[in-house]
């Protein structure tokens, strides 16, 4: 027996195609596109109508265009690799003034996209000057010239709602695009939301041409206030049990004294699961579900763990981690984890893995 990983296709297609209405997205599909795979979701996507990508590696980018040779695929990260840039026609992120005039000469026919820093300080040029001045300066440049095509920030408190650090940085953005438009440059791609953006302010921003989405085109909410049945999660994560153990009182099981039974006949299903597939320390805090009824998973080792269980329960029953009920995101709003993070954990060379 071995766990399975486990997405309902069918599911996740409704989800895309409600979180995407009737809006322009740019799905991001980075770290195997949240570890969905990125052959499925970039497929499932465009059955959606989605044809514009996003990712952070230069390797996947160029998988991508295997997989969607009309897409437009953006390269959130920078890549010195300009050739293969040119040759897959992936579009890149400007990050930097220091980077454009260090290069611009090698930067000929690739398009760009202004980063624009912001608050998040992860990458981006710092100011509307500085973006004024690579703009002046490409304009005059008439030769050998790469295309500045988009103009892009993103988001680092889009999911906070208890300070206004996110208002501060919209306001900053949408000023700074205002400015530039007013001036007469035009973008081809205008892009700055996230998931939590796009879902707070209910729609796309005026002078945009796309919402930059993750995790809600991968069913699980960006923040608590939204209704559960907003977005419907298609991945179940289910394991076995291998056999039932009976402790008594004031015995240990697990490593290192992990859990220490507190009554006879304490019953312990030995799960098939464990750290090394990818269960988080801090999922292992709370409950799985077997035959639709809840408990409390005990020790977590590599390749097990200890469940506490009554009589019902019986070698070969199904555990679940995660379903709709199990929710990636409650576990989120729990402390467990991003929801990235817990499912970029998921091992899925030692899952197996089924789409049905
Ligand atoms: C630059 C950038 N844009 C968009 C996203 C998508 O964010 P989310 O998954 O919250 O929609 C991410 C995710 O980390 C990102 O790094």
């Amino acid at each position: 027996m071995t766990a399975i990983w486990q997405v309902d296709e069918h599911i996740f297609q409704k989800n895309v195609r409600s979180v995407k209405g009737n809006d322009a997205m740019m799905a991001v599909v980075k770290n195997n596109a949240y570890n969905y795979g990125l052959d499925f979701a970039v497929k499932a996507f465009l059955e959606e109508g989605i044809n514009t990508f996003s990712t952070t590696s230069l390797s996947e980018a160029i998988r991508i265009r295997a997989l969607a040779p009309h897409a437009t695929i953006f390269l959130m990260n920078i890549s010195y690799d300009f050739d293969s840039i040119r040759k897959y026609q992936i579009h890149m992120t400007l990050p930097s003034a220091a980077f454009y005039f260090e290069y611009k000469s090698q930067l000929y026919d690739i398009h760009v996209h202004l980063e624009y820093e912001n608050l998040l300080h992860r990458s981006g040029l710092k100011n509307l000057e500085e973006i004024q001045s690579v703009l002046k300066d490409h304009t005059k440049n008439q030769k050998n010239k790469m295309n500045i095509s988009g103009l892009w920030t993103h988001f680092g408190y889009a999911d906070e709602f208890d300070v206004n650090d996110y208002e501060i940085e919209k306001k900053l953005w949408l000023e700074l695009v205002t400015a530039l438009l007013n001036e007469g440059y035009t973008f081809d791609f205008i892009h700055a939301q996230n998931s939590a953006s796009y879902m707070r302010e209910e729609g796309i921003f005026p002078y945009h041409t796309h919402a930059r989405i993750g995790i809600a085109l991968y069913g699980s909410r960006p923040y608590a206030a939204l209704p559960r049945q907003a977005i419907q999660q298609a991945l179940t994560l289910r394991a076995n049990v291998i056999q039932i153990r009976t402790i008594h009182k004031d015995e240990h099981c697990g490593y290192s004294f992990a859990f220490t039974a507190s009554k006879n006949n304490t019953k312990l299903a030995v799960v098939d699961i464990g750290y090394g597939d990818g269960v988080l320390r801090t999922r292992a805090q709370h409950e799985v579900l077997i035959n639709g009824k809840s408990y409390p998973i005990r020790a977590l080792m590599m390749s097990h763990m200890f469940v506490e269980v009554d009589d019902s329960v019986k070698a070969q029953d199904d555990v679940i981690l995660y379903n709709e009920i199990l929710r990636i995101d409650d576990y989120t709003f729990k402390g467990v984890g991003a929801n990235s993070e817990q499912l970029s954990a998921l091992n899925l060379d030692s899952l197996i893995k089924e789409y049905r």
